[in-house]
């Protein structure tokens, strides 16, 4: 591509245009309809359901609520409803939204039938959900205007929308708010390695890479189940290949992930570290999450989001009331002897 100056959109996107290269953008990949929507069968058939419904009664479609671990594809569902409603997303996220002002202009600059997608909704504040119950409710919204004695309020109709919110922490969200997701509240699972090739093929078909069988598999086998981690690692395997003049096969997918020190589990250097912390310096365990998260000076919220959910999905690590203990599998993983009170432990 030509040295196009960055500061200046317009010439940059004829540039494109001419080049058909937007593979950088990571739209490109995302997924626009149910059918390219690879795996979560369950949640597509039931947001089909819901959809088809709302287009029949000619409303949108009722609130829905996403959860479960970073990269899954939440945010790529909520853009596809609104695609497939043919109808406009307006997104924000619950850190954004700072006062009830916030919510009030976004609400009102709402039209009908639009999607307002919020992320990390989790971290909405208390006032400000006490705003949204209305207005998800009964299409209201409540408004104080002055204090003390001589404060009323008024209420504004809002424009019928969609809200379709997505957060890494479900435990986080109030039960009053939960239960106001009237569509549903889904979770998004983690993929099988067979869901994850179909991506990974679909992604190098997109992106015009070439790729055997052989190394579709292995990228597969150590994208942690996550759709992002496998478009992730297709790419790096693609620079590998690249670099090295040569075809991406499944030596060279080897050697990228070598070098990006993801093992054949798909477990990253952070992921061991928990597992060598909880074997090495607590004797396998029960240990608190943020007891393990001082001793790697690392952000309890991080392990909790990112980390943990992989290693119980893997076996590898259990959850107990008293906290977090490596089971058997994670000692042979790292090559350590598995001490004989293990088993009894997770007990
Ligand atoms: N079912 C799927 N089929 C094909 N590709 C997918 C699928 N789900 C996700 N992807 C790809 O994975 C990427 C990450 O998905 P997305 O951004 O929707 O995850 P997320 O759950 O919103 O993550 P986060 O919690 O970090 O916001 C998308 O850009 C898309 O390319
Ligand atoms: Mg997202």
């Amino acid at each position: 591509m030509s040295s196009t100056p960055l500061n200046n959109p317009e010439e940059l996107e004829n540039d494109l245009e001419k080049s058909g290269d937007f593979s950088f953008l990571d739209q490109t990949l995302r997924p626009n309809k149910f059918d390219e929507y690879i795996g979560q069968e369950t949640i597509k058939q039931n947001l089909k359901i819901l959809l088809q419904a709302a287009k029949e009664r000619s409303h949108p479609p009722e609130h829905v609520l996403f959860y479960g671990p970073p990269g899954l594809g939440k945010t790529t569902l909520a853009h596809l409803i609104a695609n497939e409603m043919g109808c406009q997303v307006k997104s924000t996220s619950g850190p954004a939204i700072e006062k009830v002002g916030d919510l009030a202009s976004i609400l009102t600059n709402l039209s009908p039938g639009d999607v307002l997608f919020i992320d990390e909704i989790h971290r909405l504040n208390k006032m400000i959900e006490e705003v949204l119950y209305p207005a998800m409710e009964s299409g209201v919204l409540d408004i104080i205007i002055g204090k003390g004695p001589s404060a009323r309020t008024i209420q504004l109709d809002l424009p019928p929308f969609t809200m379709i919110a997505a957060t890494t922490r479900v435990a986080l969200i109030s039960s009053p708010l939960r239960s106001r997701f009237s569509g549903g509240t889904f979770r998004l699972e983690f993929y099988t390695e067979d869901e994850i090739e179909k991506i990974i093929k679909r992604s190098a078909n997109i992106l015009g890479i070439t790729l055997s069988d052989d190394a579709a598999r292995e990228i597969a086998r150590r994208s942690r189940a996550t759709p992002r981690t496998a478009n992730y690692l297709l790419k790096r395997a693609r620079d590998f290949a690249q670099v090295n003049k040569g075809d991406l096969s499944s030596k060279y997918v080897a050697d990228a992930l070598a070098l990006l020190e993801i093992d054949e589990l798909g477990l990253t250097a952070l992921d061991r570290k928990i597992l060598e912390v909880i074997i090495e310096k607590f004797k396998g365990g029960p240990v608190g999450l943020s007891t393990i998260a001082a001793a790697l000076s690392e952000e309890m919220a991080t392990l909790e989001e990112v980390n943990e959910p992989y290693l119980l999905q893997l076996g590898l690590i259990e959850r107990t009331p008293r906290g977090r203990l490596a089971t058997p599998r994670a000692y042979e993983h790292l090559g350590f002897d598995v001490p004989e009170d293990t088993q009894r432990k997770l007990l």
